[in-house]
């Protein structure tokens, strides 16, 4: 037997995980970057084959990692986590450094950051490991706290979506817990569905202050449907 409540006792960061050049650059967000060994400092990040990013850490052998703080707007999480770099400048408007090989870092809402090459490629199915070497790195931000990916989905109420490697399947899910009525709800701004059953909490249950994690709108402004 399979409890996929299992999986979200696992603990994570969040980050924005970036790579290109100077003439062109892109970056996605990430919860599985960690660290692989202390000497030298290696770290492995998880990318979706089908990420735009994914073809520049491939053709550059280059990555970025910042590290997220805990309060990461709704406009940093839906730009890097829900929209691909296929249709828009990601980096435009940001507040981007580059590294010493040339990698963008993006340094909004970041306290930290590291910059590495990749050493190795790993072919996992659906992702691409890469681990790469410590080139750099650097703190941003002292004071300020890292996010969590329990943060993030306990009290931001987000989500991941399917490219994200902790996905679990709407059906699955589903099999896994006891029947009752759920209802959804929608953004009227952006359309983001807020799936009673998949967050496993009442939309009533959310509090006031509670809002869209895709692009902020207020709790006030959802839709039954
Ligand atoms: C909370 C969260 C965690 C995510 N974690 C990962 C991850 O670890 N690996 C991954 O490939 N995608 C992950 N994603 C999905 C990508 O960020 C998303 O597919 C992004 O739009 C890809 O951008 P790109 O096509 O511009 O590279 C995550 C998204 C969110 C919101």
């Amino acid at each position: 037997m399979i409890d996929f409540e299992a999986f979200f006792k696992i603990t994570y960061g969040l980050f924005i995980v970036s790579s290109g050049n100077k003439t062109k650059g892109n970056g996605f967000i990430s919860n599985t970057v960690f660290q692989v060994t202390a000497d030298p400092p290696r770290f492995a990040i998880c990318c979706n084959k089908n990420n735009f990013t994914a073809d520049f850490i491939t053709r550059t052998g280059v990555f970025s990692v910042s590290i997220l703080e805990k309060d990461t707007s709704p406009e940093i999480m839906g730009r890097f986590g829900y929209k691909s770099g296929r249709d828009f400048d990601k980096l435009q408007g940001m507040s981007v450094k580059y590294g010493e090989t040339g990698v963008p870092i993006v340094l909004n809402e970041s306290i930290a950051y590291l910059e590495c090459t990749v050493s190795q490629t790993i072919d996992t199915g659906t992702h691409l490991m890469f681990i790469g070497d410590l080139v750099q790195s650097a703190v941003l931000e002292s004071t300020k706290e890292p996010l969590t990916y329990l943060y993030y989905r306990q009290v931001k109420k987000g989500i991941a979506p399917k490219n994200a490697p902790t996905y679990i399947d709407k059906s699955k899910l589903e099999a896994s817990k006891p029947s009752v009525t759920f209802k959804k709800f929608k953004c009227s701004s952006c359309g983001y569905l807020y799936d009673e059953e998949t967050e496993g909490v009442k939309f009533s249950d959310l509090p006031d202050s509670w809002t869209c994690p895709i692009c902020g709108t207020e709790k006030s402004d959802f839709i039954e449907v």
